[in-house]
């Protein structure tokens, strides 16, 4: 057959129903609800939502960065592109070795958070890393507890993890104490660089008996993993 231009015949639109990306990228399909939340990856327009509400409603301040880049203080006009890219990025590089999801955290339907699970070699390692953010404005009413034992819930009792591992800059006590609710213990501190500015990036690792011991003890609901499976490597 000729492969030039006339070759190619348009199917039907009737032949795309409903799913079909979800069928072609079985991480859209995956989700994780808790009381009040619910974590899954972005499509492309709720990427557009979730920029806006980084631009509109802020996650953090200039005088203390908690995260390694500037990305969230960067101009208006510059925010969606960055994020877009990245979650592109994530799908892109995706294999079975070396996995992270960009989960969305959205509050009645409207994207206001990330909470990220992030592999490499999980298959042989069975350890992850995680890292989250939410709007400022929803700060300090216990979504981030709800948004990271999601995370877990997935990561331990259906991905089979041992370990967890995360890490905040000294000083973050809304992250670091999130981390102390669910189990983790103390895995020493370095120095890093917080988007430019000289700090102490402290650790912090939870195990998998642990995590039995701390597990929040409200539903948490995980939907769409069976077909994902093959992409975490397991
Ligand atoms: C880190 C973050 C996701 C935590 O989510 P959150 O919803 O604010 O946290 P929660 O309300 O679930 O509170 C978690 C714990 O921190 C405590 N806490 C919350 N805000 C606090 C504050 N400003 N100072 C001290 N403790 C605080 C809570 O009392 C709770 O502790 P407890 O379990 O001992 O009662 C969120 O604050 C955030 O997005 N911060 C900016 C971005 C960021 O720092 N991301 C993490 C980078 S490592």
């Amino acid at each position: 057959m000729s492969c030039g231009v006339n070759a190619f015949v348009a199917a039907p639109a009737d032949a795309y129903g409903p799913g079909m990306l979800k069928d072609l990228w079985p991480i859209f399909g995956l989700s994780i609800s808790t009381p009040r939340l619910e974590l899954r990856v972005p499509t492309d327009d709720e990427l557009v939502a979730l920029a806006h509400n980084i631009v509109e409603r802020r996650i953090h301040g200039t005088e203390i960065i908690p995260f390694l880049g500037q990305w969230a203080l960067a101009e208006p006009d510059e925010v969606p592109m960055g994020v877009a890219q990245h979650h592109w990025g994530l799908r892109a590089s995706w294999t079975a070795e070396s996995w992270n999801v960009g989960f969305a955290v959205f509050l009645d339907g409207e994207p206001v958070g990330s909470q990220n699970l992030i592999a490499k070699d999980f298959a042989t390692l069975r350890s992850v890393s995680s890292g989250s953010w939410l709007v400022s404005d929803l700060q300090g009413q216990g979504l981030g507890k709800e948004m990271r034992a999601a995370m877990l819930t997935l990561a331990f009792d259906h991905l089979g993890a041992v370990e967890a591992l995360s890490s905040a800059r000294l000083g973050n006590e809304s992250s670091i104490r999130v981390s102390y609710a669910m189990g983790y213990e103390d895995n020493g501190q370095a120095r890093e660089s917080f988007g430019g500015q000289i700090g102490v990036d402290h650790r912090l690792r939870l195990t998998v008996e642990r995590w039995q011991q701390h597990r929040p003890t409200y539903p948490i609901e995980i939907r769409g993993l069976d077909p994902c499976l093959p992409l975490f490597g397991i």
